[in-house]
């Protein structure tokens, strides 16, 4: 399911806690980004969806919970969930990374505070 709003400034209600999965990733599509957002235990991560490497979307792959990293199903390179730096190879090029928050029951992500690391 993709979801849309129109974000400003401030940070942007893409749904509650209990609407994301545990240890899996959920694609948004919001104001022209595709997000990949990323539930670990209670913490949150988003960077972009899709893959430096080609057309892909990250959400479609695997969370690696002990990396913290997002795996592209189609070649396997890791995205790190804090940094969006790309950890092995085929992708060399990180993937924008958002401010994921969440405020009582709600899932905030912030994106006028998007960035790259690199
Ligand atoms: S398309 Fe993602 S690693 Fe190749």
């Amino acid at each position: 399911m993709t979801e849309t709003a129109t974000p400003g400034a401030d940070p942007v209600r893409i749904g509650a806690v209990a609407d994301f999965d545990v240890d899996s990733a959920r694609r948004i599509d919001i104001d022209g980004h595709r997000v990949a957002v990323v539930r670990i235990a209670d913490d949150f991560y988003a960077i972009g969806d899709q893959c430096s490497h080609a057309d892909v979307s990250l959400a479609e792959g695997d969370v690696d919970t002990d990396e913290l990293a997002l795996e592209c199903w189609k070649h396997g390179s890791l995205f790190c969930l804090k940094s969006g730096e790309a950890l092995t190879l085929p992708a060399i090029r990180p993937v924008p990374v958002y401010t994921v928050t969440v405020d009582g029951d709600d899932v905030l992500l912030g994106l006028g505070t998007e960035e790259a690391s690199r």
